[in-house]
Parts: structure tokens; C-alpha cells; sequence
């Protein structure tokens, strides 16, 4: 199987992989390898926090021009895969190839195979279908060397089914997950995202929190249109996650009071809405008594959300979490090395990571003071 995620995202997605049963687990870039039957394509789809789509091998071969591409796609058992009235689309990516200079072209080839072996055996072929298909077969060539994938997934699974609603600069739901692993949250302290906007980050800390695994919510997955999918075998998969007790806080803020109307109600389609306390207002401004939590912001980088301000703003960051959060450790995900100057705190940890096309960094802060006092860079 080979799991899609995010840069960056790698090595903590392969520990999901591993705490869900997946064997040879390999790291790939934005994307991880692994071993299982379909119980694990399932259980993946369904439990994966950092997966955006995974995708299941049919075979792999070397071919030494297009006419041997062809007749190895024919040789494929393509109806043991799919019905004469699924509909399937063939998604490309094609790396330095002498014999298919696009991937549309490799596409064509393998819908020709397909709709050929069909033919071949009823008289008539399954038909392609670009919108809604039923089956989504992928091709990767690199070289010579060729890997067909079925998808499992179908739509992103970033696409949870919790947020109906969001407001500007919503944080992708992967990349909220893959930010709460990499600073190490398991839901054994309180947590604060005081610029939480459509409330992506404490959803997700919440649901994690809860063992409330991300597909709870979503009806469809692609595997559940294949020929073999198991009804019986997927619900029992579902029923593996028992939901935990949290015993301690998740604080949500915004300064955009109608935001977090947007917030709420996500909150609620995600049922986690009672371990969530929302409260309106400016972070420089909030009185909440936090003491070993963990502190997660995406604050405005000045690029998608323009700001009058974005200077000032980062350096109210830094003085209120000096001031008013000791004690706490605080994880910020911001686009410029200018934005984290500003905010005047050293950090302890840098990952490179990013936010859609848009290269970020996430630093870690660690506001204690004494002996290892907090590491300030310069007097705010
Ligand atoms: C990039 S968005 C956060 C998006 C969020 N992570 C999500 O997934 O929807 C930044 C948010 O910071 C909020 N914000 C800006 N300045 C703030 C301040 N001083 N105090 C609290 N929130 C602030 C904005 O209203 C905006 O919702």
C-alpha cells in the first residue's frame, strides 16, 4: 500500500502505521509504504490522522516500449477488480519517460487495455466516467519502470465530514493532526489554540483526545465500490475504536467573534463540542490560568488574511505568551523567519512544513522559567 500525505508528515504518519498493524513500513517523500490485506485498507482509511489517500497496488512491471505497456496492462485480471458497469477514470503521474512525454497519453493506453480485456471477454466495455467514477485506478512510470494503483480512498481524507463550515484561511484537517503528533500531543494535558478560526486544530485535538478515530463521520470511502468490499469485515473494523474519557481542557479563541459561530458548530458536527471551551477575544487580552498545557496557533501569516499590522501582531505573540503563559509549552505554525523574529522567543525545535503551497515554518517554545529559564532572544 502506499499512504499520501503531506511534506513533513512522513515519519509521524509511519507511527500511525505502525500502531495500527501495518508491517515494512517504508518512509517515502509525502508518502509512506506498507504491507497489509485489506483489513488494513480499511482500518487505514478509517484511523490514519495524516493520510490524505492511500492507495492499494495491482502490479508493478518493467516495460520496454508501448506496445509491451499495453499487452502487460492486458495481462492485468482487471475483471476480478471491477464489473462491466463500474465506471473507472485512470488518474497519471508520469517521471522522465522516452515513451509517454504526458500522463494523458499513459492514461489513454491503460483505458485501451482495460476496455480491450472487457471486450475481449463479454463484448462490450465498462465506461469512463471523469466526474463521479466508481473505480480510480492510478498509474505512476518512472523510467521504464510502471506501478498500477487502485485509490481506497476516493475523496481527500482531509475531508473528515465534521467541517460544513469555515472561515478565511482554514487550516487543512491533515495538517492540523499532523501538527498536534509532531508536538507530541496524547490528550494528557489541557490545550489552548487562542486563534482557532473554523476550529480545525482543537477538533482534532479533541478528537484525538477522545480516541475518536477521523473517519467516524464520513459515508464514503472508494474501497467500499470495489467488488470485494466487505460490509461485515469494515464494520467490525469500525468497531475496534472504543471513544476514551478526556479528563482535562481544550480552550479554543478568536478575535473574530461570528468566526467562531463557525467554529462551534463544527465542534458539534464533530461531537466534541462539550470538551471544547470557545470564548471570543483578542489573545493579548485573555485571562485564562493555563499551567503544562500545550499551546497550538496558526496565527494570520499577512498573506491569504491581510493584516494592517503583521509586525505588531507577532510581537503581541511573543509578549503575551512570555508574560502571561509560563509554564506552558507553545507550538506555532507561521510562514516567514521575519514573523518568528518578531514574536522575540527563542525556540527549541524548527520543522519545516507546508501550509498548501506555501513553505512554513512550526517552532516550539518552551515558556518555563528558573533554571532553564525561557529562552528570550531580546527584551520585548
Ligand atoms: C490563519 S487563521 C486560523 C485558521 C484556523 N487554524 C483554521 O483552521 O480555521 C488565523 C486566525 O487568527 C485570528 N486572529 C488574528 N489576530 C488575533 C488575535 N489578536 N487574537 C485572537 N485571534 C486572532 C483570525 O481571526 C483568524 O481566524
Amino acid at each position: 500500500m502506499t499512504v499520501k500525505t503531506l511534506e513533513g508528515l512522513e515519519e509521524v504518519l509511519a507511527r500511525e502505521i505502525q500502531e495500527i498493524g501495518g508491517s515494512d513500513i517504508v518512509k517515502g517523500l509525502r508518502a509512506v509504504h506498507f504491507t497489509g490485506d485489506n483489513a488494513m485498507i480499511y482500518r487505514a482509511n478509517y484511523r490514519l490522522r495524516t493520510a490524505i489517500r492511500i492507495f492499494k497496488q495491482i502490479d508493478t512491471f518493467k516495460f520496454s516500449n508501448m506496445d509491451d505497456f499495453y499487452v502487460k496492462c492486458m495481462k492485468i485480471r482487471w475483471e476480478l477488480l471491477m464489473n462491466l458497469n463500474d465506471s473507472f477514470v485512470i488518474q497519471s503521474t508520469v517521471i522522465q519517460s522516452e515513451f509517454f512525454k504526458n500522463s494523458m497519453f499513459a492514461s489513454l493506453k491503460l483505458k485501451d487495455a482495460i476496455a480491450d480485456r472487457f471486450r475481449q471477454r463479454t463484448g462490450s466495455r465498462p465506461s469512463v466516467d471523469t466526474t463521479d467514477p466508481d473505480i480510480i485506478f492510478h498509474i505512476h512510470i518512472a523510467g521504464s519502470n510502471c506501478t498500477i494503483s487502485i485509490d481506497s480512498s476516493g475523496e481527500s481524507l482531509h475531508k473528515r465530514g465534521y467541517r460544513q463550515s469555515q472561515g478565511e484561511a482554514p487550516l487543512n484537517e491533515v495538517l492540523a493532526a499532523g501538527l498536534l503528533l509532531l508536538a507530541g500531543w496524547e490528550g494528557k494535558s489541557d490545550f489552548y489554540d487562542p486563534m482557532c478560526g473554523s476550529g480545525t486544530i482543537p477538533i482534532e485535538a479533541a478528537l484525538m483526545a477522545r480516541n475518536i478515530p477521523p473517519g467516524k463521520f464520513r459515508k464514503n470511502f472508494a474501497f467500499m465500490t470495489w467488488k470485494d468490499f466487505d460490509r461485515e469485515l469494515y464494520d467490525s473494523i469500525r468497531e475496534e475504536v472504543e471513544p476514551t474519557e478526556f479528563g482535562f481542557r481544550i480552550y479554543a479563541g478568536d478575535i473574530n467573534a461570528s468566526g467562531m459561530l463557525t467554529a462551534k458548530s463544527n465542534a458539534r458536527n464533530a461531537r466534541v463540542f462539550n470538551v471544547i471551551s470557545f470564548s471570543a477575544g483578542d489573545f493579548a487580552a485573555s485571562d485564562l490560568q493555563l499551567e503544562g498545557a500545550l499551546i497550538m496557533m496558526n496565527p494570520p501569516y499577512g498573506e491569504r488574511i491581510r493584516l494592517d499590522d503583521t509586525a505588531g501582531l507577532y510581537e503581541k505573540i511573543g509578549h503575551t505568551l512570555k508574560h502571561r503563559f509560563t509554564g506552558n509549552t507553545a507550538w506555532i505554525l507561521s510562514s516567514s523567519p521575519e514573523h518568528f523574529h518578531k514574536i522575540g522567543l527563542k525556540s527549541s525545535s524548527k520543522i519545516k512544513l507546508y501550509n498548501g503551497a506555501l513553505e512554513c515554518s512550526y517552532q516550539k517554545f518552551d515558556l518555563f522559567e528558573g533554571k532553564r529559564k525561557m529562552l528570550v532572544k531580546k527584551e520585548l
